[in-house]
């Protein structure tokens, strides 16, 4: 890289990648040159003086850009354009997690056949500098588990229906739309898809495992209705991404659970993430921030472009390690839909039922007290509570696949 001002190509110009231009010229402008940015629809960009390009591939061939932010989004061409600046031998930056947790593998091959960085700390927990922790201090530590609120979206609609039960899901919902933190489909968040992704990419990070997204057992928010709103008057929903190692398995989850007061996690909410580590030698450490928005996120993006120049710790994969998402739950309350009610009552701890009720979309949530439970069975229409020696292996992953979200 030149010893003269680094020069970038700034892919995006949307709500990340506008703050990082302008996180760029009011902190870093002598030191870093913003030589080209490519942008989809011209007619939407009337800001004068900055060099748009529609082609993002001019950027990837230019040979004076040595650095690539790519804040597009999506798979394709982020997939490819990415590819092309790594062979170019450009170090390339990224906030796209789906992109990362699908083809993290082969991009990080990619960039080192080519000796330059492939860093995307912005695709996880927003400004929370959770992937360098991990890269650069944590692992040594042996980390057994991870919990995480790492899904603003969610934790945005769950601290709404908290703060006012009486309001209708539907309106939480729609205010969550019209606030930007909900897509127009909401399975993205609400089924935890997007979570799934971060818990790919956050499990190469502290693990050295490769975790397949679309396999991580989720459990959706999407039938969260009003007759669930009684579980507020006991605690918060949160919405948990979860990692653990046990005896060599590592297993992963994403599970709605009711926090109480003495939770470390009761008073993060609205877009806020929070992460907690349990390690062997240091116990539990966590780290709490903005989870998304444009000058968080850009935030990140610009700590990886400062650490560029610095040839970062390797990941190793660690091949002892078996991908095995069974989980115990110790206690559930699952809600079925009415008019199924005898049918499943009558069933209640048969595997076969569990993995049926769990495989649907019914709510299911972890931790609910059993004063609730027995108080509130009358409101739910079946509750169930699990004893800790149910395993949940034949629970279905959600109906999710790489191209349901393209
Ligand atoms: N928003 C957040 O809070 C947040 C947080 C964490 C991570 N991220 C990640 O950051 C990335 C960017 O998100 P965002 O919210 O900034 O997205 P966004 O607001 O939709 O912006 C996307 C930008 O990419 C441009 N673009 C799209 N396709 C293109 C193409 N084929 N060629 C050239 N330009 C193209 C668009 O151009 P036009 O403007 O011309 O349409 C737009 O400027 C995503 O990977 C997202 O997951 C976002």
């Amino acid at each position: 890289m030149s010893a003269s001002k680094i020069k970038i190509g700034l892919a995006g110009f949307g709500v990340v990648g506008k703050h990082v231009y302008q996180q760029i010229s009011a902190d870093h402008s002598t030191q870093f040159e913003i030589v080209k940015v490519a942008i989809k629809h011209p007619e939407l960009h009337t800001e004068t003086g900055i060099p748009f390009t529609t082609n993002i591939f001019e950027l990837a061939y230019d040979p004076d850009i040595d650095v690539i932010i790519e804040l597009i989004g999506g798979i394709q061409p982020a997939h490819e354009f990415i590819r092309e600046s790594l062979r170019q031998k450009k170090h390339v930056i990224t906030a796209n997690k789906f992109l990362i947790a699908y083809h993290g593998e082969e991009l990080r091959k990619l960039a080192g056949e080519n000796g330059v960085q492939l860093l995307y700390e912005a695709s996880v927990g927003g400004s929370i500098p959770i992937l360098s922790t991990l890269n650069c201090n944590l692992r040594h530590h042996q980390i057994h588990s991870i919990t995480g609120i790492i899904n603003g979206s969610t934790n945005f609609i769950l601290t709404r229906l908290h703060q006012s039960p009486k309001t209708p899901v539907e309106t939480i919902l729609k205010e969550a739309r019209d606030l930007g933190f909900l897509e127009a489909d909401p399975s993205y968040d609400l089924k935890g898809w997007d979570i799934q992704q971060k818990l790919a990419v956050i499990a190469w990070h502290a693990f050295g495992v490769n975790v397949l997204p679309g396999q991580i057992p989720a459990f959706s928010l999407m039938e969260l209705a009003d007759e669930d709103k009684f579980l507020t008057s006991y605690g918060k929903l949160k919405y948990f991404a979860n990692l653990e190692k046990q005896d060599g398995h590592l297993s992963a989850w994403v599970l709605p659970e009711l926090v109480t007061e003495d939770h470390p996690f009761y008073d993060v909410n609205n877009e806020y993430n929070a992460i907690r580590l349990n390690t062997r030698y240091s116990g539990n450490q966590v780290l709490v921030g903005k989870g998304a928005g444009g000058n968080p996120t850009a935030c990140s993006v610009i700590a990886d472009l400062l650490a560029v120049e610095h040839q970062l710790p390797e990941v190793k994969a660690d091949k002892q390690i078996v991908v095995n998402h069974n989980r115990i739950l110790d206690q559930v309350y699952l809600r079925a839909k009415k008019g199924q009610t005898k049918k499943l009552i009558l069933a209640v701890g048969t595997q076969g039922l569990i993995s049926r009720l769990i495989g649907s979309d019914r709510i299911v949530v972890k931790n609910v007290p059993l004063v609730a439970l027995a108080e509130l069975q009358p409101l739910a229409d079946i509750v169930v509570s699990l004893p800790k020696s149910v395993f949940i292996e034949k629970i279905q992953a959600p109906t999710y696949s790489y191209q349901t979200v393209m």
